[in-house]
């Protein structure tokens, strides 16, 4: 089992890659990243991660100059690598090397660096009892600051949520966005099922087009749930009859508790239970 780095192409144990100090990701926190995860040894939905990672830097004006080609034969060489049963995986592109300035001309780039480790999932019993979160203090970026879409490595915002979450022993944050309106968790989308709806923020609430959330929307669909995308005023996250947070590499995760106060029954619904077997089912078809 491994923990490995690929620096521009080069890979080393994890501990023993480096980056310049004068890179701007670590100078500027200039840079954006996709997390994923394997299932059979097969990164999951690497398609649609490398689409956005490219629309994230496409927002900076970070130039991907490697084709998609070239950035899954650097994957698949660090996967085979590590060897690890399943891994999670971090793509990581910095705009490069700078001189600690705004002046972007002189920064040659961009750094490339894909980091797996062995898989590690959520516990058991967090998918069979449910997980307690709380609502952050901290709101969401707004968009119009640093646009929460842009799945930038600058994740001070989620830090600052998930440090809150820590200090009162849940396992998420989620929060708020400039509205007052439930937007997501500090690294999960969240959703709701009322009246046998599943309902769950819209983009433009100013949350991460998670790639989980669009595949449990497209399960949804198929099941014949009513799905809507509507804003989620905390009434109606605390009021849900469920709720479940969704990430790469949480899949489906049960809410049991919002500040202490038990959604539903206090443990997971029937509509999560379906769509968490469904997306496992999704993710181990091959051609996933
Ligand atoms: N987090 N919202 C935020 C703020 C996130 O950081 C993430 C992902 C998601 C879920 O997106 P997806 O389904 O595409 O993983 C929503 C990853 C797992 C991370 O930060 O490591």
């Amino acid at each position: 089992m491994g923990f490995f780095a690929s620096v521009n192409g080069e890979i080393a144990p994890a501990e023993e890659a480096r980056v310049s100090v004068l890179d701007n990701g670590f100078a500027f926190g200039d840079s954006v990243y996709e997390t994923l995860r394997t299932y059979s040894g097969r990164p999951f939905r690497l398609d649609r991660h490398l689409r956005r990672l490219r629309a994230s830097a496409a927002r900076l004006g970070i130039e991907v100059s490697l084709r998609d080609a070239e950035l899954r034969r650097r994957l698949s060489d660090l996967l085979a690598r590590a060897a690890n049963p399943e891994s999670y995986v971090r793509v990581i592109v910095t705009r490069g090397q700078g001189d600690i300035s705004y002046n972007f001309d002189r920064v040659k780039g961009p750094t490339v660096v894909m980091v797996v480790k062995p898989f590690q999932a959520y516990p058991d019993h967090l998918y069979r009892d449910g997980v307690d979160v709380i609502l952050s203090q901290v709101r969401r970026n707004h968009p119009q600051s640093l646009d929460p879409a842009i799945k930038s490595s600058n994740l001070l915002n989620n830090i600052l949520a998930v440090r809150e979450a820590q200090v009162r022993g849940a396992t998420e944050a989620l929060l708020l966005n400039h509205a007052g309106d439930v937007a997501e968790g500090a690294s999960t989308n969240v959703f709701v099922v009322r009246a046998g709806a599943l309902v769950t923020p819209p983009l433009d609430a100013g949350i991460l087009a998670g790639i989980t959330r669009e595949v449990v929307l497209e399960l949804g669909r198929g099941l014949g749930l009513p799905v809507r995308e509507q804003r989620l005023p905390v009434a109606d996250l605390v009021g849900a009859d469920e709720a479940f947070l969704t990430s790469s590499t949480r899949e489906l995760a049960p809410v049991r508790t919002v500040d202490g106060r038990a959604i539903g029954g206090g443990k997971p619904g029937p509509i999560t239970i379906r769509l968490l077997s469904a997306f496992r089912e999704e993710a181990a078809r091959p051609t996933a």
